[in-house]
């Protein structure tokens, strides 16, 4: 694994590696404008349904973990019909920003969303019928721990359905790929498929799946840049001064050209409890 933070990391925005916060209110108001409210990653709601495809969610419970601003919380409850979902982040002003999200789409009764320490999951064994993440494993550096935690908190023939940021093989050598990490905000842990498919047979999981959304993402991160630059440019410059927006158009280019250049590989990994 990759634990990757690059140089040029301005010290109030480091990574959710005890450092510091990764997502203030600014960064968010501005991640919001182009993924769509609630969301702090890519796809919005079609892209929780794509994780989620023949996962049987109906009067089940679900755990989120980072579960962000609760876009993808509210869509599981309200789209697809979970029993409950319990949403979890590390820091408190993204809980703060996904209450106020849940309580509008007046899902109050249905989302949970709690702050929680880095490290063991605060949940009884065998809690959840379903553990959902949605680019958040890329923020967490101890893999192994990490997946023994969901293993423990999944019923034994429970789910986990995710997506992460995975890089390939040779993405050390990609200079796109290096110039997105030094410029992101974020500290990153980054895995390869193969990391990734190992760590979760090694918890116990079995019928582990990758699947590669590099293309997906290749085409998105496209549309989202022209979005971005063009019809989108007014609403940033009402949530940011233009410095800020210059920037953040700056590592969304390098963000695509990471993912153009074959370094960064956007996958949702599936895998099922061990007696299932
Ligand atoms: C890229 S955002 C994705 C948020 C949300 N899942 C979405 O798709 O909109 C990653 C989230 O993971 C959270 N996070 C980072 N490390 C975490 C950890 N160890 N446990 C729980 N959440 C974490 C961050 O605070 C952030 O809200």
């Amino acid at each position: 694994m990759m634990i990757l933070s690059g140089p040029s990391r301005r010290e109030h925005k480091i990574g959710a590696m005890g450092k510091g916060l990764s997502y203030p209110e600014g960064l968010i108001d501005r991640l919001e404008v182009f993924w769509g409210v609630g969301f702090l990653s890519p796809g919005g709601r079609e892209e929780v349904r794509e994780i989620l495809r023949n996962v049987r969610i109906q009067n089940k419970s679900v755990l989120d973990i980072g579960c962000g601003i609760a876009g993808p919380a509210i869509v599981i409850a309200r789209d697809l019909g979970a029993k409950n979902v319990v949403g979890i982040d590390i820091e408190p002003q993204v809980i703060a920003r996904a209450a106020r999200n849940v309580s509008e789409a007046g899902l109050q009764n249905r989302v949970d969303l709690k702050l929680v320490e880095p490290g063991p999951l605060p949940f009884a064994d065998a809690s959840f019928d379903i553990v959902f993440s949605k680019d958040a494993l890329i923020h967490i550096e101890d893999k192994p721990a990490f997946y023994n935690e969901i293993v423990r908190v999944l019923k034994p023939d429970g789910t986990f359905a995710a997506s992460d940021w995975l890089a390939s093989e040779d993405s050390g050598e990609l200079p796109e790929f290096i110039d997105w990490i030094e410029m992101s905000p974020h500290d990153f842990a980054m895995q390869t498929m193969a990391q990734a498919e190992a760590v979760m047979c090694e918890a116990g999981f079995v019928d582990v799946t990758a699947r590669d959304r590099n293309a997906w993402y290749v085409d998105l991160s496209l549309i989202e840049l022209e979005r971005m630059e063009g019809p989108l440019r007014e609403r940033f410059l009402e949530v940011c001064e233009e410095e800020a927006y210059q920037q953040i158009v700056k590592v969304r280019r390098a963000n695509a050209a990471a993912a153009r250049c074959g370094g960064l590989r956007p996958t949702h990994l599936r895998g099922a409890g061990p007696t299932a």
